[in-house]
């Protein structure tokens, strides 16, 4: 059984006090940073860009990662690796209009841990084929956009494949988890949890993690 790993996502976050929020996350007991880039196209809200993954790099030493929900990421992933990214998750669906295994091996040729993911609506099959060439496996559990949405329940089905097929990867579920959703979740072979609602609205950051991780 892998460590749990908990990545607060910074957007749910209060950006008129980032730095204070990191901090907290971190003292809390997070391990990663989770960044979400949106770019009005491949989902339809505008997140941040390079520049605040560069902002956060100064502001703490957890691993930064990098969810990239944008189309062309080719044309991007230099400027997250040069901002400090530890890990670059990218989308396989066609309307991210990338050339998927050429973006996988940019990223691991710039020495960043290569995830990939896809959203509720696409079939596992899509994925399938490159999941012994990647470090990350991102199961959507909403559709991708904005934070504070449902859990998806019906995404389980391809955390278990997944990780009947691949034992060592880090298997990621991304879109509202809570202690209840994490817990279905790991109970199905994820090891990475992503929450930003949860943590960030929470009054007690280091008990809802605690709690996440089923402590
Ligand atoms: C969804 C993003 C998520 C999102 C999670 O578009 O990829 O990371 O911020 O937010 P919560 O935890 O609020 O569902
Ligand atoms: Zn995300």
């Amino acid at each position: 059984m892998q460590k749990i790993v908990v990545a607060p996502s910074i957007l749910a976050a209060d950006f008129s006090r980032l730095g204070d929020e990191i901090h907290r996350v971190e003292a809390a007991g997070a391990d990663w940073i989770h960044c979400d880039i949106m770019d009005g196209h491949f989902v339809d809200n505008i997140s941040f860009g390079p520049e605040i993954v560069r902002i956060v790099r100064g502001l703490t030493n957890l691993p930064l990662d990098v969810h990239l929900m944008i189309e062309h990421a080719d044309r991007y992933v230099p400027r997250f690796v040069k901002a400090g990214a530890n890990s670059i998750t990218i989308h396989v669906e066609p309307e991210a209009k990338h050339d998927v295994a050429k973006t996988l091996q940019q990223i691991r040729e710039s020495d960043c841990r290569a995830g990939l993911t896809l959203n509720p609506e696409t079939a596992f099959d899509l994925i399938e084929p490159y999941l012994h060439k990647i470090d990350i496996l991102l199961i959507m559990t909403v559709h991708p956009g904005f934070g504070g949405q449902p859990f998806r329940a019906d995404q389980m089905h391809k955390v278990r494949r997944a990780r009947s097929l691949n034992d060592k990867i880090d298997i990621e579920v991304d879109g509202g988890i809570n202690a209840k959703t994490a817990k279905l979740s790991i109970q199905n072979g994820a090891n990475v949890l992503v929450a930003g609602t949860s943590i960030f609205r929470s009054n007690d950051y280091a008990k809802t993690i605690r709690e996440l991780r089923g402590e």
